[in-house]
This record gives C-alpha cells, structure tokens and sequence, in this order.
C-alpha cells in the first residue's frame, strides 16, 4: 500500500530474536540486555503477522535478528512465510557463522537469498570487533552459499578502515559473483558514538583504488544500495549510504521488531505494539481485523525521513539487535 507520502510500502524486515551468537562492538556489545523469551513472538505470531501485511500490499520479507540462525527451526518459518498468499520472496540477513550447516534446510525451504554480515576479512580485527574468532565459518558459509547457487551479497558497515581492508572487503567479489555492500553506520544504539565514514570519502577511496570503477545501472535487489562495477570482478560493490545519500523519499519498508513492535522508521520509536493483539485472546476474526487496521495505520503514518543529522531529534533508544538493522 502507499503511505501518505505515496511512498509503495512493499519490503518487511521481520526481526525474530535479539538473541546472536556474536558480540559486534557497535551493534551488541558484551553485557548487553536481553528481552524476556516469553516477549519474543512465535512463528505462529510472525506468520500471522506476514499474513495481514501481504493484505497491505507487503511482498517481500528479509528475515534478521539479532542473529535469526539462533533461534530453532528457522527454516520451517521461511518454509510457512514463502507459502503466504502475496509474498514473494523470503530473504535471511546473517552473521554467517552458522549459515553452513543450515543451508540445505534454508535452501529446501525456498529462501531467496542471503545477506553475510562481514566487517573485515582479518582474523584478529574479525574477533577484536565481533568477540569471537569466528572468521574461518563465515568465509566458508559465504562459499558454500556461493556454491549453492544461493544468491549471496555481502554486508560490512563502513569503519575508518586502511586501503589495503578496503581492498580485501571488495576482493570478496572479485572471483565469486557476491555483491560487496557497504553500508554508512547509523547513529542507532551502539553506532551512537561509534566512528564511521563518510560514504562521500569511501566512494573517493573505491575510485582512486579501482580507477576502471563504473556505476552500474542494473537492479540488483529492493534496497537503496547504488552499485557499482570494477572491471575483472564477477560481483559488484555496493554503497548503502543512509546518511549522506538520504534515501527516505524511495523507501519501501517497515519493520517487526522481535518483540512484535510495527516500526516504519529505524529513526524514531514511533509504531504500535503488535503483540498484546495477537495475544488479546479475542475472537480470530476481531484479532484480525485488529491487526489489520493497526499495521494499516502504522504504514500509512511512516514519517517522511529520518532526522540522523540532528542526533538529539532521534527517538529510537533500542539496540540494533533488537530492531533488526
Ligand atoms: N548502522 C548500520 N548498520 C548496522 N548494523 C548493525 N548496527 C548498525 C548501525 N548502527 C548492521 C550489521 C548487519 C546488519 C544486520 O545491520 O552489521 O550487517
Ligand atoms: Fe554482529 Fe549482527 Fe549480531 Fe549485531 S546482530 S552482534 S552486527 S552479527
């Protein structure tokens, strides 16, 4: 459906647990508060969910988290969202360290493809920012999806960060047919006060170091990422430039948070509680049109942009691992 900007709201990024395997310093640091299990909604709950979107014109669905491969039978969810009148494709956001050994079940599920979140390609920095020495089992997640014939993109947040991390990251795609994302880090829970980069300055950089480097038209997914194609690579580089490519006006999406709270907008708390609907323990059809009439609402009300060059106008307090990035 349209928002009242006459934006085509047609992406949900369903966020199943705050829960993750990993401990990324600008994302969930150690000591960082869990919710309550009870609090999480069920499949049940999100398929429910997915269902009253595709009503409203959503269609497509990434699965995120937190990290989503931590909480059980995952694939038996994407397995329900795919059956879904309405929607298309179902999409998974991980950390990739656990991807391996779950891709066959995913895969059997009808998972349309999935996002690899990959900071740095060292060993130490990977385990100096993420807490864990857990390089080895993404790279190798990130082959076996590759040579499964998943479509695979990667994910690193933009960091000050030398030349030669820079190369490595875009190498990534050098010989595999992955797109190399890089996103400009939001000013969202722990990115708060977390240094990022200028996506102005990474273009610069990408330039210089790759001076056959051309914009490439082609649509390679939903999202706002500009691509980008280097001569010699099989896959793209991507630049996600929330902040200083301001994309709100082409937006496409909400988000459910894990404890079912409908966002429009990363920026700001506003959206309703979807779960003491679902568990209201009214009549389903009342339930129903409940929740129909709410994410009808939050939709339409998605505010025009966010506000992340005025920090102190920003009124999202959650972590990212409870929103879902
Ligand atoms: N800004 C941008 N991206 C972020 N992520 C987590 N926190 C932020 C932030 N503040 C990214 C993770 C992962 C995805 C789910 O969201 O690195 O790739
Ligand atoms: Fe790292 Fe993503 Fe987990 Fe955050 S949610 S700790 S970015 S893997």
């Amino acid at each position: 459906m349209q928002d009242q900007y006459g934006r085509n709201i047609d992406y949900m990024r369903i966020s199943v647990t705050d829960r993750c395997s990993l401990r990324c310093r600008y994302c969930m640091p150690r000591g960082v508060e869990l919710c309550d299990m009870a609090q999480l909604l069920t499949y049940e709950e999100i398929v429910l969910c997915a269902q009253t979107a595709a009503k409203l014109g959503i269609r497509h669905i990434k699965l995120t988290g937190g990290e989503p491969l931590v909480r059980r039978g995952l694939d038996g969810l994407v397995r329900m969202l795919k059956a879904v009148d309405g929607i298309g494709q179902v999409t998974l956001t991980t950390n990739g360290t656990m991807l391996e050994k779950h891709l066959s079940g995913l895969i059997g599920a009808g998972l349309d493809a999935v996002n690899i979140s990959l900071d740095t390609t060292d060993r130490r920095a990977y385990e100096e920012l993420t807490g864990k020495d857990e390089l080895g089992s993404v790279l190798s997640s990130i082959d076996a999806a590759v040579g499964a014939g998943l479509r695979t993109k990667i994910n690193a947040v933009s960091f000050p960060r030398s030349r030669e991390e820079i190369r490595n990251l875009a190498a990534m795609a050098k010989d595999r047919p992955i797109d190399v994302r890089f996103i400009e880090l939001m000013p969202i829970g722990y990115g708060k006060g977390f240094p990022g980069v200028s996506h102005k300055d990474l273009f610069l950089q990408l330039k210089e170091m790759f001076p056959g480097m051309e914009p490439d038209p082609a649509p390679h997914g939903f999202g706002p990422a500009v691509y980008y194609s280097i001569p010699g690579y099989a896959g793209g580089i991507g630049l996600i430039s929330a902040l200083h490519g301001k994309f709100c006006g082409s937006c496409n999406r909400v988000r459910l948070t894990s404890k079912g709270f409908l966002k429009p907008c990363l920026c700001y708390d506003s959206g309703e509680d979807l779960r003491p609907i679902l568990r209201s323990g009214l009549p389903p059809r009342e339930r129903d049109e409940k929740l129909l009439e709410t994410m009808r609402t939050v939709i339409f009300e998605k505010p025009r942009e966010h506000c992340f060059e005025n920090e102190q106008e920003i009124t999202e307090g959650a972590p990212m691992s409870a929103i879902g990035g």
